[in-house]
């Protein structure tokens, strides 16, 4: 069963002050960029316009921010944990030094990529859940993989750990009481995604972004918070149903976690905590928390392979979740979404995993792209 809750401690008219800033700002997503920019491989990934699904929801316009094409990775997450790592290098220098993270797959495969590229060696460790063809992917980087934890927040305690016994840097993609300075990098990485979407041209009413322990949904709400104040579109947060720790974090009025095995196919969100300084972004400014099912997932990526388009389990849970929304005239009301609308999706990874694709969509991602 989907739920649906609009943030009740939103505070839109509260200013973006120095608080927040300290966390994200728009200097640090210039910088990030600045840095960005320069990587052998960078480009802007598509901002693909979707006319028929626009028309189909009664919408003004759908826009649809493809990461299937982000360098080699296929994610988003190469812009939050390779910028970590080149900052990591910056300040400590490359001899003797080791990263570590866990991972439900992309994280890791994007610390891996940043290690080689910067010459040092990675450990990533992954969770009994995650499929072997995302562990594979992550070896392709030269990193070596340890399989530790029955749930993705297990699997961060044994890497922490295991950096504790070892000497090893941690490049968490999530925060904790104490380790903060990484994970703001890796989400000031993120923000370039944002970045890029204005300068396509974007210019969204409302952002559905998915949320595993909240980092991409923070560091895209923080970008246009700063920017545009009160103004700014609204930001809704998607999960998936049995892992959705943002929405009962709203809805507790309090950081909550969910426990369990979390399973779900939309793997890259199955995550029971929420990141600390992300939670700290999204308590006063995200409008809403949504939830969504496997079967919801499952039918997006099939839409939107209609379309042409490769969109992964973990990202297309914003599209998944306007469907949801669609379906429910009382929320989409709510939201304030009508014939006006312009709605922008985070597609934050294509086939990270083509055997699952195409398991679930019913045809490969070569075929689809045509
Ligand atoms: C494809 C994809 N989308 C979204 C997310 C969620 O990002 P965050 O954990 O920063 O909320 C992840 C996390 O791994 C992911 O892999």
């Amino acid at each position: 069963m989907p739920d649906f809750l609009l943030n009740p401690h939103l505070d839109r008219a509260r200013p973006y002050g120095p608080e927040l800033q300290a966390i994200l700002s728009l200097a640090g997503a210039r910088e990030a960029r600045a840095t960005i920019r320069e990587w052998q491989g960078y480009a802007p990934t598509p901002l693909r316009s979707m006319p028929a699904l626009a028309r189909e929801a009664g919408v003004a316009e759908i826009l649809y921010k493809d990461e299937g094409k982000r360098f080699t990775l296929r994610s988003f997450k190469a812009l939050g944990g390779a910028y970590a790592v080149d900052r990591l290098v910056a300040k400590s220098g490359r001899e003797g030094l080791t990263v570590t993270c866990a991972t439900d797959g992309n994280h890791g495969r994007a610390v891996a990529w940043g290690a080689r590229r910067a010459g040092i060696r990675a450990v990533i460790y992954v969770h009994e859940g995650v499929s072997e063809g995302r562990a594979e992917a992550i070896r392709s980087y030269g990193a070596e993989v340890v399989r530790e934890g029955f749930n993705y927040d297990a699997s961060v305690r044994a890497s922490a750990e295991a950096a504790a016994r070892n000497g090893w840097q941690i490049v968490s993609d999530t925060s904790w009481p104490g380790y903060e300075d990484v994970p703001r990098d890796v989400m000031q990485g993120y923000a370039t995604l944002a970045m890029e979407v204005e300068e396509q041209g974007g210019k969204p009413t409302h952002v559905f972004v998915q949320g595993g322990v909240g980092g991409i949904a923070a560091a895209v709400l923080s970008y246009r918070w700063e920017k545009f104040g009160s103004s700014r579109p609204k930001m809704i947060v998607v999960e998936p149903e049995n892992a959705a720790c943002l929405l009962a974090s709203a809805r507790a009025g309090t950081i909550t976690n969910v426990t369990g095995d979390l399973e779900t196919i939309i793997a890259g969100l199955a995550c029971g905590e929420p990141s600390i300084l992300a939670w700290t972004i999204l308590d006063p400014g995200a409008d809403a928390f949504l939830t969504v099912t496997d079967d919801d997932a499952a039918a997006a990526m099939r839409r939107l392979a209609e379309e042409g388009v490769v969109g992964g389990e973990s990202g297309v849970a914003g599209l998944a979740g306007f469907r949801q929304v669609c379906g429910h005239p009382e929320w989409r009301a709510a939201l304030g979404i009508d014939a006006t609308s312009r709605i922008l999706f985070y597609g934050t990874e294509g086939a990270t995993d083509p055997a699952v694709y195409t398991a679930i969509v019913g045809r490969t991602p070569e075929e689809v792209e045509g």
